[in-house]
């Protein structure tokens, strides 16, 4: 019986993780290690809150001696780590805890996986989740592969390209056997509206602005969170240690032509004239060192490991939009309280 530690699970990426692991391994143990942040919330896993192999432990990666405590109570056999600050405005905005989770709290896992493995590796793997805004920014042509340079150029990117480095150090220095991934742009249930599709989708059904950085015109390629949690899947059960694989969903949009098809998919669903929702469109000041273009070559885990995106993005968006309007309550707790602080400071009182 397997032992899996998945950091950050209560977080939208990790919420389906869990949710897939717990379901289809019923004899692996899933902990769930989350200090549950704004970020965070228990209500993304009640469909597997109950079961018997799933465990939740609250605490915060940047705690050594926390961590290092509950590797050696658990003696976990795999970590999957996603736990990390994760959104690049709130990485300008406030830097410092990107450097503390994504970068300390890294090594504190490593590290503490390195202790209780004691270079008894077989069957062991550290998993680590990582993005495509490591490799920087591209332009109008173009595909991040695995051996691109990095280049992050936002504190959030620095951070995690950071963390990528040293995960690669504990390979190649004590071979501890990890495995990475970089993932671009995803959407689906559970995203917190700080990012641009769910904020976009409470920001139309309330009749709010909807602000567009810039011209709008930066690129991003899009995958739907379930894909990402497919190839994870993959990657841990057969992934080849040392190894990083590049996940994307050949499916690049510019920011406004994106909001556009978004906004004629919530005229239609809410009922509204055609070209309602688009009236809310609203061009702001655009983010500080934006990156113009983020494009992955997904062709290895294609290759490899028979991955491949599998929802038409039109398709994607509207199955997001059902959802966000079937789960109201979900949005409304999320964005009471210090969701408003941050928002009137992100983008002003509107
Ligand atoms: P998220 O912000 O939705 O969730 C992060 C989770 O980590 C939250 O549950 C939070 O409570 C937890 N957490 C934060 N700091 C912690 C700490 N110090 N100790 C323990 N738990 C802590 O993030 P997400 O979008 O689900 O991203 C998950 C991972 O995937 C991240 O590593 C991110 O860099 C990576 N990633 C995200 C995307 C994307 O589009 N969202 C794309 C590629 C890669
Ligand atoms: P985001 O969802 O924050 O993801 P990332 O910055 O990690 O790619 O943003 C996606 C794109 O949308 C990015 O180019 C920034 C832009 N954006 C806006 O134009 N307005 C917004 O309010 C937000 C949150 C993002």
């Amino acid at each position: 019986m397997k032992k899996i530690l998945i950091t950050g699970g209560a977080g939208f990426i990790g919420s389906h993780v869990i949710t897939r692991f717990v379901k289809k391994y019923p004899d692996y143990q899933v902990f769930n290690l989350d200090k549950l942040t704004y970020a965070g919330n228990l209500e993304n896993l009640k469909d597997i809150e109950g079961h018997s192999n799933y465990h939740f432990i609250k605490g915060d990666i940047v705690d050594d001696a926390f961590v290092s405590q509950i590797f050696e109570q658990y003696q976990f056999d795999g970590v999957i780590h996603l736990a990390a600050e994760s959104h690049v405005d709130r990485s300008i905005l406030s830097p410092n805890e990107f450097i503390f989770t994504n970068i300390v709290g890294t090594v504190n896992l490593l590290n503490a996986a390195r202790k209780i493995w004691d270079d008894a590796f077989k069957e062991k793997l550290f998993y680590h989740i990582s993005t495509d805004e490591v490799y920087g920014s591209l332009g109008e042509t173009g595909l991040f592969i695995e051996t691109t340079a990095y280049d992050p150029r936002s504190p959030y990117s620095a951070s995690k390209a950071s963390s990528d480095h040293i995960v690669r150090a504990y390979f190649h220095t004590y071979k501890l056997p990890v495995v990475l991934s970089n993932c671009s742009n995803n959407y689906g249930p559970f995203q917190f509206p700080e990012k641009l599709i769910p904020l976009a989708i409470n920001n139309i059904k309330h009749m709010k602005q909807i602000p567009i950085y810039g011209k709008g015109e930066n690129v991003r390629d899009w995958l739907y969170v379930e894909d990402h949690a497919n190839a994870i899947d993959l990657i841990f059960h057969q992934g080849i240690t040392g190894e990083t694989y590049n996940i994307g969903g050949n499916n690049e949009w510019q920011n406004i032509e994106l909001i556009r098809m978004l906004c004629e998919i919530m005229d239609a669903k809410l009922d509204r004239e055609p070209g309602t929702s688009a009236e809310l469109i609203t061009f702001v000041k655009d983010r500080a060192g934006h990156d113009l273009r983020y494009a992955i070559d997904s062709s290895k885990i294609q290759d490899q490991l028979g991955w491949s995106p599998s929802l038409d993005f039109k398709l994607g968006l509207e199955k997001t939009v059902d959802w966000y309007l079937g789960h109201e309550q979900w949005m409304d707790h999320l964005t009471s309280g210090e969701y408003l602080n941050y928002y009137n400071k992100q983008y002003g009182k509107r």
